[in-house]
């Protein structure tokens, strides 16, 4: 990666942070303890590749600074509640995220479940407020988003993963079971960042949405290979879970090795999805980078 892309991020990671501070309500409000624990989920951790991939597709289409802040925090609230569900001990049963005891574990079962909720309910507030761009564009989002959170998307897909435990999926099974659970939010984010700035045409639409797929897939692959390869103080969430719950996932299916080829064939795929966009793409090109080659 270079210095300027690390640089790039570093700012974005920055400004993600602030505008989730600045549109999560205050600690000192009431109820304090969902506050606080709403506060304690989203801030001060996770890669944030999900605003990342906001503002790299948002300074292609020109999307002004207030629009990108909050469509970027809107999407972040979403995986953010998303995790703290998946953790619960009804779901995956984790103890630790992002390097931290788990919302339940910190807090308690229903709180975890009320930080969702909340985060969920003020996602879409975020979105509906304060972005000086066309109504309809607007709404878009807002549709785009709720169509990638719920039963179409994330939360369907985690229904599919909780029903797999113990069996055997097709390549194709689970291909689609992780498009919804981890890519919709993604190709969203993507998404999010164009609309946030202009209309999209039908071609600039079907590039975005076919490097969007290939790095959503990607992204889940890869988690899956640091699932079976990295240790959990590096990855700030317990390793391992996936084959102590024998879950399928691209690991107990494809392999380690082709695994890891496939990662790389997604890639490729994304960078070709480029083509259109010339160099102002570079931003998205080097997340699809590392997206498959990080290590956490
Ligand atoms: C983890 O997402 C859960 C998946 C969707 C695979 P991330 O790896 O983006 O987690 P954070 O946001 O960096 O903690
Ligand atoms: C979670 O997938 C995807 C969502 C939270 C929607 P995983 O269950 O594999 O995520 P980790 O490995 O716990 O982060
Ligand atoms: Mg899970
Ligand atoms: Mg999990
Ligand atoms: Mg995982």
């Amino acid at each position: 990666m270079s210095a300027a892309f690390d640089d790039w991020m570093k700012t974005v990671q920055a400004r993600a942070e602030a505008a989730l501070d600045a549109l999560l309500p205050a600690a000192d409000v009431v109820p304090h303890k969902l506050h606080e624990a709403m506060r304690y989920t989203v801030l001060g951790g996770g890669k944030r590749v999900r605003p990342l991939l906001v503002y790299a597709a948002g300074a292609l289409f020109g999307a002004d600074a207030q629009a990108l802040a909050r469509a970027a925090a809107a999407v972040e609230m979403i995986h953010a509640y998303s995790l703290v569900h998946d953790d619960m001990p009804c779901m995956d049963d984790d103890d630790l995220r992002r390097g931290k005891p788990t919302v339940h574990v910190a807090y308690d079962e229903a709180t975890a479940l009320l930080v969702g909720d909340a985060l969920q309910s003020q996602a879409f507030l975020v979105l509906a407020e304060g972005m000086d761009i066309p109504a309809p564009r607007q709404v878009a989002m807002l549709r785009l988003l709720a169509h990638a959170a719920g039963s179409g998307g994330m939360c369907g897909g985690q229904a599919i993963d909780l029903d797999s435990v113990g069996i055997s999926l097709t390549l194709e099974q689970l291909e689609q079971m992780h498009q919804l659970k981890t890519g919709a939010l993604l190709r969203a984010s993507v998404v999010l960042g164009a609309l946030a700035g202009a209309d999209v045409g039908p071609d600039q639409m079907k590039a975005l949405d076919a490097y969007a797929r290939a790095i959503g897939l990607a992204f889940q692959v890869v988690d899956d290979v640091l699932d079976a390869t990295a240790d959990s103080a590096t990855l700030g969430k317990t390793a391992g879970k996936d084959a102590a719950a024998n879950k399928p996932t691209y690991v107990s299916i494809l392999g380690l090795e082709p695994s890891r080829v496939l990662a790389e064939k997604l890639r490729s795929d994304a960078h070709d999805a480029l083509a259109p966009f010339g160099e102002k793409a570079d931003r998205l090109r080097q997340l699809a980078d590392l997206i498959v080659q990080r290590k956490a």
